[in-house]
């Protein structure tokens, strides 16, 4: 209920939010996009910054590129940031997400170029030169980009409002290992230091992701909207959860990124509890598992709003309708 309260009053209030979106498109990364950049009344998208994770950085970057000229909003700028994690040897998920990763679909070069300069250049200066406390961050892959800038540029904490990750497991268990999620799993070290950073933090872990699945009615509203955009990401979905349904013996597959989206637009969906997160970055086991302190056994500060519930068919009615505004 925490979340309804804290969440609804600022989108209830009509306040635009001014956000930049980090993130390694990647088939979810892609539906995120769409549903941010068909949502212009309460989200005022700055820039997009792109890491490399589901797929090397070269191909995050083109999608990103992708998602925007078939959202028609090309005039938000695609900045390149980290090739590679912190500290770990760089791992990808080509596997779930395709060699282009973008399952389902075809790839082509967008016309829009990339933006000059990298992601964490831009972050550094976005952040400083805006007001106290102004833009949101969406973290949609490794935390990479904003670990580098906030290791380079600390200050830069003024100018962030809050931090909403898709990233974390607890009571789900790991998607890449037993207990770790693949955005953790692939830089904790840069999850570590962002969660060090003291900025307000919410988490959309695979506890809530997993819970807010496609069904084959939800899939078909989609498909239904006979546009370009709900073309593309039922084609996209179709074969992106095929994965997630083998593995976990699921009815449909998460849309993961797409969560965070839809918390910034409608956070009454979703429900969690401020908690204690830490990140295991030892060697080992463990390596990317975040521990998280659910019923406050250990008293430590409350470092973060974990969300574990969500309204899924609220999810996918929300997307289907902002879906259905593109061409
Ligand atoms: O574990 C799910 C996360 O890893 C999502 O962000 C997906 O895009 C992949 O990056
Ligand atoms: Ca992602």
């Amino acid at each position: 209920m925490l979340v309804a309260l804290l969440g609804a009053t600022a989108a209830q209030a009509g306040e635009k939010r001014d956000l930049i979106i980090d993130s390694d498109p990647g088939a979810d990364d892609v539906v995120a996009l769409l549903l941010a950049l068909a949502s212009p009344e309460e989200l005022n998208v700055l820039a997009i910054t792109t890491v490399a994770g589901n797929v090397r950085l070269d191909k995050t970057s083109r999608n990103a590129r992708l998602a925007r000229e078939w959202a028609g909003r090309e005039e938000v700028p695609v900045y390149a940031g980290a090739p590679k994690p912190l500290v770990r040897t760089p791992i990808y998920a080509e596997d779930i997400h395709g060699r282009e990763g973008l399952p389902g679909v075809t790839v082509h070069e967008p016309s829009k170029a990339l933006a000059d300069g990298s992601a964490v250049d831009y972050l550094i200066r976005t952040l400083n030169n805006a007001p106290p406390h102004s833009i949101t961050l969406a973290l949609l892959g490794p935390e990479t980009n904003l670990a580098l800038a906030l290791i380079q540029a600390p200050e830069i904490t003024r100018g962030i409002k809050e931090v909403v990750i898709m990233g974390g497991a607890h009571f789900n268990g790991g998607n890449i290992t037993p207990v770790a999620e693949f955005n953790m799993f692939a830089d904790p070290h840069a999850a570590q230091v962002v969660l060090a950073s003291g900025v307000k933090l919410t988490y959309l872990p695979l506890d809530v992701t997993h819970k807010i699945l496609t069904s084959e009615s939800r899939l078909k509203q989609i498909d239904a909207l006979n546009n370009q955009a709900g073309k593309l990401v039922s084609d996209i979905l179709n074969e992106y959860i095929k994965a997630d349904m083998v593995q976990y013996g699921l009815p449909g597959g998460p849309v993961h990124d797409a969560s965070v989206i839809a918390y910034l637009l409608k956070p009454e969906l979703f429900s969690g509890r401020q908690v204690n997160v830490a990140i295991d970055s030892r060697e080992g086991l463990t390596f990317g598992q975040t521990v998280v302190d659910w019923y406050d056994t250990l008293k430590h500060d409350k470092n973060a709003l974990w969300i574990e519930n969500g309204d899924a068919q609220g999810f996918f009615d929300l997307l289907t309708e902002r879906l259905g505004r593109l061409k």
